[in-house]
């Protein structure tokens, strides 16, 4: 039986961890835009949840999203390759996602590299829709598939009822 654990959010002493995993498992190929400076400052961000994954001490599995008005954006969302297909992703993204949800947001986006089976694979099954390609969108070299997943519709709303 694998006990899945229950995400948190980061905290500083994860900046470090999680910024060398994007480097290493989202943006290789492509220069390192998720330094640990801007994942702090994602952490202390009050309109973004950086939220974690931990087994013996360390980061094993983290995801970012930004919450705007009416639309989450996921920016990053990485698992440890030892650690795959276990259901840590589609719990980090489950957690992320209720964050959205319970706020009342209508949708959220999310953009997956071209070359990425698998992360096309996951968010086909999370529910997420293609909606469209964005050429060169990872440094002008790598095209983006990016996705979208409706939390609610116009005529799903009980807030017009109001
Ligand atoms: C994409 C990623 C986050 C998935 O994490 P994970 O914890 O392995 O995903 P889960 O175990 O929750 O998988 C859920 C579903 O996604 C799909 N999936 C996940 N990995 C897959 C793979 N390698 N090939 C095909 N489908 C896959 C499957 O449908 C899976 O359901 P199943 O186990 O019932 O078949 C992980 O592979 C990863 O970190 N990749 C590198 C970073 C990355 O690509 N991030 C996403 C873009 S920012």
């Amino acid at each position: 039986v694998i006990v899945i654990p229950t995400p948190r959010l980061a905290k500083s002493a994860d900046a470090q961890g999680i910024a060398e995993m994007s480097r290493e498992y989202i943006e290789h190929g492509l220069g390192w835009s998720w330094t640990p400076a801007r994942v702090l400052h994602a952490i202390h961000d009050k309109s973004t949840n950086v939220a974690v994954i931990h087994a013996q001490g360390c980061v094993i599995g983290f995801g970012i999203m930004l919450y705007g008005e009416q639309t989450a954006h996921l920016a990053l969302l990485a698992i440890h390759p030892t650690q795959r297909q276990h259901g840590l992703a589609t719990c980090l993204l489950a957690w992320l996602e209720t964050c959205a949800d319970t706020a009342g947001l209508e949708r959220i986006h999310v953009e997956a590299r071209s070359d990425n089976p698998a992360a096309l694979a996951f968010y086909q099954k999370q529910g997420y829709k293609q909606i469209g390609t964005m050429p060169g969108y990872y440094s002008g070299m790598l095209d983006a598939i990016r996705f979208e997943k409706r939390l609610w519709t116009q005529s799903e709303s009980h807030k017009q009822d109001f």
